[in-house]
């Protein structure tokens, strides 16, 4: 009823409550087979987030995000901009690993992406950075390809948005290497003027 919405919107008053909540979420059929829901983690306060894809099997086994091969390249990203990987917040598009890291499905996106907004809500951050394809095609509502998403500043309700490739695709197409530093010396230019 509206009434619970109501009541339920207010208790979701803090990140952590909002987290709490989400933590038992059966909203699509991925609660199935997760061993944890990946809600997100770092600063909750934070001015920067980074926003993924799904959590994979090393996600789903600890319930944190990017903690696999692909955490290990964006921590050395986010210190790549001289900013630690503990003063930012990383999320997900999709909070529950897909069985054997399919793409996630549109109808689960559709799910969980309200989850992701009010998360970003509740953190204010200054800007966003998208990585990879499904997280810039979902926050830009679009269906362009990353590598023409990518190279420029968006507006995300009011947010500014930085698309650049997922780590996981750089690990496999080290050409991506050079066009996701270029955007990433943007990100930190577009945060607060620091030149890299
Ligand atoms: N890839 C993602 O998109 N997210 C994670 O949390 C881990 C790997």
């Amino acid at each position: 009823t509206e009434r619970s919405d109501r009541a339920s919107d207010l208790e979701a008053d803090s990140l952590k409550a909002f987290e709490l909540r989400i933590q038992g979420c059966s909203d699509c059929g991925l609660c199935e087979g997760r061993n944890h829901v990946v809600f997100g983690g770092g600063n909750p306060t934070a001015n920067i987030v980074f926003v993924g894809e799904a959590p994979g099997r090393e996600e789903d086994l600890k319930g944190l995000p990017f903690v696999g091969a692909a955490g290990e390249l964006l921590t050395k990203m986010i210190a790549g901009i001289h900013l630690d990987r503990q003063d930012v917040y990383i999320a997900n598009i999709i909070k529950c690993r897909p069985p054997g890291n399919r793409d996630p499905q549109a109808d689960e996106i559709e799910r969980c992406e309200p989850h992701l907004l009010r998360q970003i809500e509740l953190i204010q951050p200054s800007i966003i950075c998208a990585l990879g394809r499904f997280a810039a095609q979902t926050l830009l509502k679009s269906t362009t390809s990353i590598g023409r998403l990518r190279g420029k500043v968006y507006s995300y309700n009011g947010i500014k948005l930085i698309p650049t490739y997922h780590p996981a695709a750089l690990l496999r197409n080290s050409q991506w290497k050079r066009p996701t530093w270029e955007d990433l010396k943007r990100l930190r230019f577009e945060y607060d003027g620091t030149q890299i």
